[in-house]
């Protein structure tokens, strides 16, 4: 019998990159099925929204026209001319990469497999519970409101609290922006759950994958749908893929000063299914290291959302339960995540016969 696993004793992609091994450990390789297609091309037409006149009265129209579109066809977009400086963005993104750079010594202390957390660094999903593992070393933390959180984020690289904290204001403001404009495109009011988006939790993953021996056995991430409302994310370079209605895959490009914007399940819930979550995974390359930030925005941790009353008519009866991110945690800390199913498909109700 083997003894129970010791939560806090693993080997991060980032040490086994520096190993040098040219082939990939076994508990990485996947089933044929599960292993990502290399041929598959950035997609030429992503839908990419420049939302520099969202708040011009003579542009918001159109800026919403196209939100709704692609909220629609993909639960995805991205947005460029966002507000965000690129040096916030770079200097977020360097001092993430820097973190994962330190000997393994500096970061296991922050080391956890309990999903409820409030900083947590790991590899794979979960180094405790996951079968296969997946090609990643991340860092999660609770980042709003910043002043409740930033001291207990990593102190080692010396900068982080001061780049990532002043990137994580910046982009919870962009998300207030831009669950307005899904909301309008909606027909609700832009400023709809104003005071619970307020009070929501915005959650960091810093995601690093470091160059990988094999890349086409296996994925930096399996495929999954995020919790929250919208997920916005800022990537160094090509990796994350969208899956569209009809099940093909698409490599989203990685676009100079574009943020990635994802909607979630809770979102799903909020609008009834008219925009769907969007399933997304990542895959991992041979020559370069890829970091991402995703912020994960959601409703407060136990807050609870059922479909917006406005968008429950006698032609679309309420075909969800009420979502919470804690019961998002609920859902995935039981059992091994890829094994699970998404939390969405667990509140949706059938429609009466
Ligand atoms: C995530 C995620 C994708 C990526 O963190 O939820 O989907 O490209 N990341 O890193
Ligand atoms: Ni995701």
């Amino acid at each position: 019998m083997e003894g129970p696993p010791i939560p806090s004793s693993f080997t991060s992609a980032m040490t086994l990159t520096r190993m040098g091994d040219p082939h990939l450990p076994n508990r990485f390789v996947l089933p044929p099925s599960q292993r990502p297609n290399p041929s598959i091309p950035a997609a030429a037409a992503m839908p990419v929204i420049d939302i520099s006149g969202l708040h011009d009265p003579a542009h918001r129209p159109h800026i919403i026209h196209q939100v709704g579109l692609a909220c629609k066809e993909l639960g995805f977009f991205q947005v460029i001319n966002h507000g965000i400086p690129s040096s916030l963005m770079k200097d977020a993104m360097d001092v993430g990469a820097e973190f994962f750079e330190l000997a393994d010594e500096e970061k296991k202390h922050l080391v956890s497999d309990d999903v409820h957390h409030p900083v947590r660094y790991g590899t794979s999903l979960n180094h405790v519970k996951d079968k296969v593992h997946f090609w990643r070393d991340f860092i999660k933390h609770y980042s709003h409101p910043l002043s409740s959180w930033i001291h207990l984020w990593p102190s080692n690289p010396p900068t982080y609290k001061e780049k990532m904290g002043s990137y994580a204001v910046a982009v919870q403001g962009l998300h207030k922006q831009l669950i307005g404009a899904v909301f309008d495109s909606l027909g609700l009011r832009a400023d709809y759950l104003e005071e619970d988006i307020e009070q929501g939790s915005q959650v960091m993953a810093v995601n690093f994958y470091p160059a990988c021996p094999e890349p086409e056995l296996t994925l930096g991430m399996p495929t999954h749908s995020d919790y929250g409302t919208l997920t916005i994310l800022a990537q160094t370079h090509q990796g994350l893929q969208i899956m569209d209605h009809a099940k093909s895959w698409h490599s989203v490009p990685a676009t100079e000063r574009a943020l990635v914007v994802q909607l979630g399940d809770q979102m799903e819930v909020i609008n009834n299914g008219r925009y769907k979550s969007v399933l997304h995974r990542a895959t991992v390359n041979c020559e370069k290291k890829r970091l991402s930030i995703a912020s994960l925005h959601s409703l407060a941790l136990e807050k609870k959302v059922g479909p917006a009353p406005e968008l429950v008519d006698d032609k679309h009866s309420s075909g969800y339960k009420e979502a919470s991110f804690g019961g998002f945690l609920k859902h995935i800390s039981g059992n091994e995540f890829t094994k699970l199913g998404r939390y969405v498909d667990t509140l949706k109700i059938d429609e009466p016969p």
